[in-house]
C-alpha cells in the first residue's frame, strides 16, 4: 500500500527512534501522515499543544543548524520546553559515561532526549538506561530524522512514494544509510552510486535490500539515468578530516547540470544541508528551480514534531 491510501491510527508502538531499521512502513507513514497535518495547522496558526509540559533535552556532540532550530522551535511550538546541552559543556565531554548520564537525566523526569553524536553503540546505551524517549539526531552511521523529512518531501513533490526513483551520489555515509532504509521500506527505488572504497556500509545495504529494491553501483550513467531525485552530501562528514584521495574519487560523482539531463524531466535535486557548492553539487543545480532543498529543511519541523508526539505523546 503507498501512502497515499493508507489509513493513519494516530500511534506507533515505539519509545525511542535509533534508526529505522525496527521501524514498519506504517510506522513510517504514521509519522509522515501526522507530520503533513502538523505542518497543516502550523501554517494556519491553529496551535497544536500536543506535547504541553514536556521537556526535550538535546545532547549535541557536533555542531548543527537545523536540527538544533528545529527541534527546539518543535518542541516549543507543541508547548513544550526544550534543553540545550552542548557536550562540551555538561560533564559527558568529560568523561562522564552514558549510563551515569541517563541515569541522571532520568531522575530529573526529562520526556525524551534527542542526541547528535559520533557512535551509534552512544544513543542505543542511552536508550538502554534512560527512562525517557531517545531521539537520534545524526550519529555517523544514521540520521533518521532528515531522511523521514527527505521522503515526506519527495511524497508532497510526487503525490507518491512507490516506484520514485532516488537516485544518491557520493560517500556511503549516515545520509547513504538512512535513505536506503526509509526508502526501500516505503516502496522506492534507492540506487546509491558512489566510488569504490566509499560504498555504504555493506551490512546496511544487506538489511536494506530485505526491505526493499536498493542497488549500489559505481556508474553515474546507471543511477542518473530515470531517477526522479538526485540527492547528494558533502564529501567529509563531521568529524571527518579532508583528505585529497577522497575528494578526488568523489569529484566525478558531483551532481551537475550534465547529471540532471541523464534524469527524468521532472526530477529534482535534494541535499540534507548544509552543501558545499563547486564540491558535491554545482551552484546551477542546488539554485535551480528543480532544487527542493528548503522544503526537506522546513519539513525537519514537521517530520520531527510527529516523531516527538508519537513517542513522547504517550505518558
Ligand atoms: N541536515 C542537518 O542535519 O543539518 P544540521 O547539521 O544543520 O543540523
Ligand atoms: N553526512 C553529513 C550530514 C550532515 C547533516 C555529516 O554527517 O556531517
Amino acid at each position: 500500500m503507498d501512502i497515499s491510501s493508507y489509513k493513519p491510527k494516530g500511534r506507533i508502538e515505539h519509545k525511542h527512534l535509533l534508526n529505522l531499521l525496527d521501524y514498519s512502513t506504517t510506522d513510517i507513514y504514521e509519522i509522515l501522515h501526522l507530520a503533513e497535518s502538523l505542518k497543516a495547522a502550523q501554517h494556519k496558526g491553529k496551535k497544536h499543544k500536543l506535547l504541553k509540559d514536556k521537556t526535550l533535552a538535546m545532547i549535541f556532540a557536533k555542531s548543527s543548524t537545523r536540527t538544533r532550530v528545529s527541534f527546539e522551535t518543535g518542541i516549543t511550538q507543541l508547548g513544550g520546553k526544550a534543553l540545550f546541552l552542548s557536550s562540551s559543556d555538561i560533564q559527558l565531554g568529560r568523561g562522564e559515561t552514558i549510563h551515569d548520564t541517563a541515569l541522571v537525566l532520568s531522575r530529573y523526569g526529562i520526556d525524551g532526549v534527542m542526541i547528535r553524536t559520533f557512535k551509534q553503540s552512544d544513543v542505543e546505551e542511552l536508550a538502554k538506561y534512560g527512562s525517557f524517549s531517545v531521539i537520534n539526531g545524526l550519529t555517523d552511521d544514521f540520521h533518521p530524522c532528515q531522511a523521514l523529512a527527505d521522503i515526506m518531501t519527495v511524497a508532497e513533490t510526487f503525490g507518491k512514494l512507490e516506484g520514485i526513483k532516488l537516485s544518491y551520489f557520493g560517500d556511503g555515509n549516515n545520509m547513504a544509510h538512512s535513505l536506503m532504509l526509509a526508502g526501500a521500506k516505503t516502496g522506492m527505488k534507492i540506487c546509491i552510486c558512489s566510488p569504490k572504497g566509499y560504498e555504504p556500509n555493506p551490512e546496511i545495504v544487506e538489511a536494506a535490500k530485505k526491505f526493499g529494491d536498493v542497488t549500489v553501483t559505481d556508474s553515474v550513467e546507471e543511477a542518473a539515468t530515470d531517477a526522479d531525485v538526485l540527492y547528494t552530501d558533502v564529501f567529509f562528514s563531521m568529524g571527518q578530516d579532508k583528505d585529497p584521495k577522497k575528494e578526488k574519487a568523489l569529484m566525478p560523482y558531483q551532481v551537475n547540470a550534465d547529471v540532471l539531463a541523464k534524469a527524468k524531466k521532472t526530477a529534482v535535486f535534494m541535499h540534507c544541508l548544509p552543501a558545499h557548492r563547486g564540491e558535491e553539487v554545482t551552484e546551477d543545480v542546488i539554485d535551480s528551480p528543480r532544487s527542493v532543498i528548503f522544503e526537506q529543511a522546513e519539513n525537519r519541523l514537521h517530520a520531527q514534531k510527529a516523531v516527538m508526539c508519537l513517542l513522547m505523546g504517550k505518558k
